[in-house]
Formats: C-alpha cells, structure tokens, sequence
C-alpha cells in the first residue's frame, strides 16, 4: 500500500470511527489489535528485526491478540510527520528520534545532550527505569496523545564529510546535516560546522548534489542509508549518544486490559535487551562494512570538540526538571 493510499484509508477509518461512535478499526482496544508500527530505516537495520521479534513475542504471550505491524523506509512519513499522527490515533506505534520529541516538550532536550550518558548500557539502564523516566514519558499525553514506552539506543553519533576532518578547525566552514532539533544545530555549530537541519530521507541526494559537505550518525545508518558511497571519511567523533524513542497512541495503552498493560510492559523489556546485543553486534559489522567498502575512518583525540561541546550541554541544563533529570541520570554512570 502506498503512502497516500494508506492515509486516505486510516483518514476513512478515523472519520467513520467518529461517526459510529468511536468503533474501532480491528476489534475494541481492550482486546487487542495488530498496531501499524512506522519506522524510518531499511528491512536491513536492527531495528526492523527487533521490532518484528518484539512482534512475535507479543503474539505469542497475548493469544495473538496483540502485536505490531512495521512500514519500514518511512513509507508512512517522516518523523515529525508520524509523530503527529501516532497522536492522532492514524498511526499507533512509532520509532521516532529523541530529537524529534524535543521540539513537543522542551524537558526531552536532557536526553539529547552531549556527556548525558556515558555509552549504551548505561542509555538502555536508565530510560528503562520507570522511577528516573516516568514523568518524562507520560508528559506528552494530554497535550499530543503520545506516551513513550522506552528507547531503541542510536549507538555513538559521528561525523562523516566528504573531505577529512580531524579538527575542529576542518570543520569550519563545512555544511553538515543535523536533525531538526536546536540540541543537534548547536551541537556542530559548537564543533565547528555550519549546521543544516534536513529530514533523514533527503540526506543521500544532498550529499551527491554536493548542498552538503557531511552528515552525523551511527555506523548503521551510515551504512544502511548508503551514505557511505557519498561521503568517504568517517570521523569517530562520539559527539553524542542518540537514542529513537518507541512512542504508542496514549487512548490505545490507555485502553489495554490491566494484564494485557503488564504483558506488553515484560514483551517491551525482552524486545530492549534484544535490540541492544543486535545493535551492538550490527555496529561491528557495518565497521567491517566500511572497512571493505574503503571508507576512511578517522581515530581522533576528542579532547577539542568534547571541550566545545561542554558548554552545549550546560546551555540546556536551565529549568528544574532538565536539570534534576539530567543529575538523576548521570547519578545511574
Ligand atoms: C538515526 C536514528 C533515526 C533518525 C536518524 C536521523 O538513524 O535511528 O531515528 O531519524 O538517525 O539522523 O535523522
């Protein structure tokens, strides 16, 4: 089903959902439902095979009643589109970058920050500690009709250019794509670059057209969005640790019978220890990749732009709740 096809249908469905009041799609939420699931990456990223064995587990400890169906390639949208729409209802699950929720509660700027976590399994620790992440979760329920259930980690964040860099002062000058969120402009304007915010699907023919001289991600995405044909050094500047946020429709879990709720809680905490081993070991693999592809990759003293990054993360760090989470987290170090 195209896009538009399946907008028009989950429009339909909505509107005549309204009219006969409030029948849902398939079956009633406290029984169950195959929740359309979109995501931004390829059928080859770790994260469509963990969210389809998160699906079989969730079939499998529900009766079948619950589970998830992934539209991979952002067939469905953008992420600052879906978002919309998972709290909509139009949508019911989603993978959506940490940077994108940043732009609907300013508090989820915390997580984005340079230095806030020390590597992945302090991330996955943390952000599954309902005690430390609770009110940051549900904060978006009322106002956006989204609530987050965890985070799939991103890994190391690191720049890649078309030309080498090494230093700060390389940098200077260079146009490199961020996401769209102020934490990631600042982030390489603080190490040198010129910051030029972009959705993810728009970076590959940017690159070749040659409007950028660089972008910044994982070694996954690097190597799953083909970048790495377009833009030959990969530089392991680790300016941050980036997570994507599994985001629900809020009325859906809402509506979850109490057993279900807790199933679904137990199936989640399997499906993060299983996407983080998958992440770690598809990490090493698209090093390899890199490797065998003959993409240059930069070992660097970090020291300059961790120096410029500091005050970064200390700009953010203004109101109560940024600053008392951010505590609470590294306190978890
Ligand atoms: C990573 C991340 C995505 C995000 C992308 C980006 O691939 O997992 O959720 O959209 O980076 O840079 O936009």
């Amino acid at each position: 089903m195209d896009r538009r096809t399946f907008l028009a249908l989950a429009g339909g469905a909505g509107a005549a959902a309204g009219l006969a009041g409030c029948t849902p799609l398939i079956g009633s939420p406290e029984e169950g439902k195959v929740m359309i699931f979109s995501l931004n990456q390829t059928t080859d990223h770790p994260s469509y095979a963990a969210l389809n064995a998160w699906n079989d587990d969730l079939a499998a400890v529900t009766g079948e009643r619950w589970g998830i169906d992934v539209y991979a390639n952002a067939t469905l949208g953008g992420q600052q589109e879906v978002v919309m729409l998972v709290g909509d209802g139009a949508v019911d699950m989603a993978v959506i970058s940490g940077t994108a929720l940043e732009n609907l509660n300013p508090d989820y700027r915390t997580m984005n920050l340079p230095g806030v976590f020390d590597g992945i399994d302090h991330q996955v620790a943390v952000t599954n500690n309902l005690a430390i992440m609770g009110e940051l979760y549900s904060s978006l329920e009322e106002s956006h009709g989204i609530t987050v259930v965890g985070m799939f980690t991103q890994g190391a964040r690191n720049l890649y250019t078309t030309a080498p860099v090494e230093t700060p002062e390389q940098l200077s000058g260079m146009r490199i794509r961020v996401q769209e969120s102020d934490v990631a402009i600042d982030m390489i304007n603080a190490m040198g670059g010129a910051a030029t915010p972009m959705p993810y699907g728009e970076v590959y023919t940017a690159l070749q057209s040659g409007i950028l001289d660089g972008a910044e991600n994982n070694e996954v995405s690097y190597v799953t969005q083909r970048h790495l044909e377009v833009a030959r050094h990969y530089t392991l500047t680790a300016h941050q640790v980036g997570l994507d946020f599994i985001v629900v429709h809020s009325g859906l879990l809402a509506g979850m019978r109490p057993a279900d709720a807790e199933a679904f809680r137990a199936s989640w905490l399997r499906a993060s220890a299983n996407h983080t081993q998958l992440w770690k070991d598809e990490t090493a693999a698209a090093t390899e990749q890199m490797l065998a592809e003959g993409v240059t990759i930069h070992e660097i003293d970090r020291t300059p732009f961790v120096e410029r990054l500091q005050p970064v993360a200390e700009r953010y760090l203004t109101s109560d709740v940024a600053r008392s989470l951010y505590e609470r987290i590294r306190q978890e170090a």
